[in-house]
């Protein structure tokens, strides 16, 4: 099966952008601290489905700007989501051992040096957008967006909420909260900025919000209906972990079917959020289609 089977050629080749951007922004790996800067490349090279820098630069094309101030905000975001995924298969969380197909970091790097690689990741994310030239006009709005879908209020506490959550039954409002800060808030904030990189009014920021807020709550519904349909082999991490760990999720608490037709009411709202678009909108559409229906 072609992981990718709906992308099309003009998002696999901003995948390919983003990944050189990637490439090119990451500290080498024969500069010292040696282990610390291959920890990083480990953790953000060569995998994933790069969906955060596609919004990215998705939201830009649907407003007219396809030029080089998308990158910063694109690999910005996959710093960030690739330091959360380091964070989160630690022992003191998920404690996976399979990340894209591959050994977490910490198993091939070390616990600690894992640690500070998620640091030192999250880190630059924020320096990359504060120093590129391009990213000069709606600025701080964008560190803005990006702090806060990172923090507390955002990723990390999501993160916590998740925590909190093992072995206890939550409602569905409650589930819904923790899915939408601990995936949807970084979700929504690379539309955001890419939609601030191309200088996007109230109006458009309020509409794909909407957009973004439903693509990513589908996004994290469709993690964890893999997690119970999925096998590790084609998911790339090992599948029936939130059923080992006791976590509450979409499939737990409202059935495999009622996922599936939530996952498809989410959808459908995201589309027409961005209706008006019109044809400016198609890589958007079809990103939210591959949120919801992708198989790894
Ligand atoms: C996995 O994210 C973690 C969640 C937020 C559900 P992705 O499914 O986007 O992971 P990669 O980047 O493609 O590996
Ligand atoms: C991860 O959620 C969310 C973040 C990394 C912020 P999960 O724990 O469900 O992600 P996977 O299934 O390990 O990728
Ligand atoms: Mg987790
Ligand atoms: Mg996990
Ligand atoms: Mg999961």
């Amino acid at each position: 099966m072609n992981p990718n089977f709906d992308l099309g050629p003009d998002l696999q080749a901003l995948i390919a952008r983003a990944d050189h951007a990637l490439s090119r922004t990451l500290p080498a790996e024969d500069r010292s601290p040696t282990e610390l800067h291959r920890a990083m490349r480990y953790a953000v090279l060569g995998g994933g489905k790069r969906l955060r820098p596609l919004l990215v630069y998705a939201a830009g094309h649907a407003l007219g700007e396809d030029g080089p101030g998308l990158d910063a905000p694109a690999c910005a975001v996959e710093l960030i989501h690739a330091y959360s995924l380091v964070h989160d298969d630690l022992p003191a969380m998920d404690d996976d051992d399979m990340r894209r197909g591959r050994p977490t970091c910490h198993i091939v790097f070390g616990e600690a040096m894992a640690i500070l690689a998620g640091d030192a990741l999250q880190a630059l994310a924020f320096e990359l957008l504060a120093h590129d030239r391009h990213v000069a006009g709606r600025g701080l709005d964008m560190l803005r967006t990006l702090g806060r879908a990172c923090g507390a209020e955002g990723m990390a506490g999501g993160q916590a909420l998740d925590l909190a959550a093992v072995g206890h039954k939550l409602s569905l409002a409650e589930l819904e909260h923790m899915h939408a800060c601990k995936t949807g808030a970084l979700i929504r904030a690379s539309v955001r900025l890419g939609a601030l990189a191309a200088d996007a009014d109230d109006e458009m920021l309020n509409a794909l919000d909407r957009y973004a807020h439903a693509v990513g709550l589908a996004f994290q519904v469709r993690d964890d209906i893999l997690d119970v349909e999925g096998e590790s082999a084609v998911i790339g991490k090992t599948a029936g972990k939130d059923a080992a760990a006791d976590k509450p999720t979409f499939p737990s608490i409202i059935g495999a079917d009622a996922s599936r037709a939530r996952l498809e009411e989410l959808t459908a709202g995201a589309l027409e959020a961005i209706a008006p678009l019109g044809a400016r909108g198609a890589l958007l559409e079809r990103l939210a289609l591959y949120a919801a229906r992708r198989h790894h």
